[in-house]
């Protein structure tokens, strides 16, 4: 009979039994899973556990300080934050196609993470946050059908790192995730956080990426998400996004005529984000959104909702 008590009863004594008295190194993404997993971890072996949240320069407004607070302040966890976004935007620089973007982010984290790692020898084991859907995935993903997006969640780190596994959560599904994370007192809001993709807002760029692309599509994205938590539509939807098109058109701002970009809104409904509805959100909502964002954000003059299922159409537009 499982319950997420027992459960983090019987993985601490684990984790113990394995670690023994080496240390772990566990990246943080800002999500829950690798939250949970660094929690679980904490509690089981306290400080012989350091973890490392980056910044890729491509996380949502006020991200990073608020998460870091996070982990810091209720959660207690010995973290170290590292803004790598300059590293993250060179590397990216002139890309435009989607896998190349996730191919290049992924590596720069890695590089990230391997200079913390060599500068002390004497991390054994790294925590991560795969899920029984993850595993799975990466199983199927070897198969004839090839990949269709890489999520690097498994296996991203390279073997000559040397490190050993720790993924204590590696059996449970999401839902349970969250019932685990609950019980080891994370915060409710933050438990229910919107899932979001490692590549961040890399891929809701639909071009090449640059400073300026990445502060508008901030301010889009920050508008549509508060708006959700304030109507009190958040938890309704599985997922909501902002993307920024490639797209420039006529509009008028007072006598002014403009030639700006379009942002792309898309909430979707789901269970386990491998199939999903496009969100009916109330129009006097959509409308409201719209309305700030073309009046407060600078650069955008035309906002279009996105009205497609997955599948045919994936959640994220790259
Ligand atoms: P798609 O777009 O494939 O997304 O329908 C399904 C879910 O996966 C997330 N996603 C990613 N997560 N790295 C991640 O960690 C990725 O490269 C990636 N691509 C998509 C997406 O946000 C959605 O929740």
């Amino acid at each position: 009979n499982w319950t997420a008590r027992s459960f983090i009863e019987s993985t601490i004594e684990e984790i113990r039994t394995r670690v023994g008295n080496d240390r772990v190194i566990c990246g943080l993404s800002g999500g829950v899973d690798s939250t949970v997993v660094a929690t679980l971890v904490h509690e089981a072996i306290g400080d012989q556990l350091q973890c490392i949240f980056v910044d890729n320069g491509l996380l949502r407004k006020n991200e990073f300080k608020n998460v870091l607070d996070l982990y810091e302040q209720d959660l207690h966890l010995p973290v170290k934050g590292i803004d790598a976004s300059d590293r993250f935007l060179k590397n990216l620089k002139g890309v435009v196609d989607p896998e190349e973007k996730r191919v290049i982010i992924g590596n720069t984290f890695i590089e990230v993470f391997d200079e913390e790692v060599e500068g002390n020898n004497d991390f054994k084991f790294l925590a991560q946050g795969t899920l029984y859907p993850d595993v799975i995935e990466s199983i199927s993903f070897k198969g004839p059908s090839a990949t269709i997006k890489s999520h690097h969640n498994v296996g991203g780190l390279p073997e000559e790192m040397n490190l050993a596994l720790v993924e204590p959560v590696r059996e449970l599904f999401k839902d349970e995730v969250r019932n685990v994370g609950r019980e080891l007192g994370i915060p409710e809001h933050f438990i229910k956080r919107h899932p979001f993709p490692g590549p961040g807002l890399g891929i809701r760029i639909i071009s090449d990426i640059t400073q300026d692309k990445l502060d508008l599509l901030r301010e889009v994205d920050d508008i549509f998400i508060s708006e959700l938590r304030k109507k009190d539509l958040y938890d309704d939807v599985w997922q909501a996004l902002a993307v920024l098109l490639p797209v420039q058109s006529v509009g008028v701002m007072g006598d002014e005529r403009t030639y700006e970009f379009t942002a792309g809104l898309r909430a979707v409904t789901s269970v386990d984000g491998m199939t999903a509805d496009w969100a009916h959100l109330p129009h006097p909502f959509l409308a409201h959104v719209s309305n700030r964002i073309i009046n407060e954000v600078r650069g955008i003059n035309r906002v279009v909702y996105d009205i497609s299922s997955k599948p045919p159409s994936t959640i994220e537009w790259e």
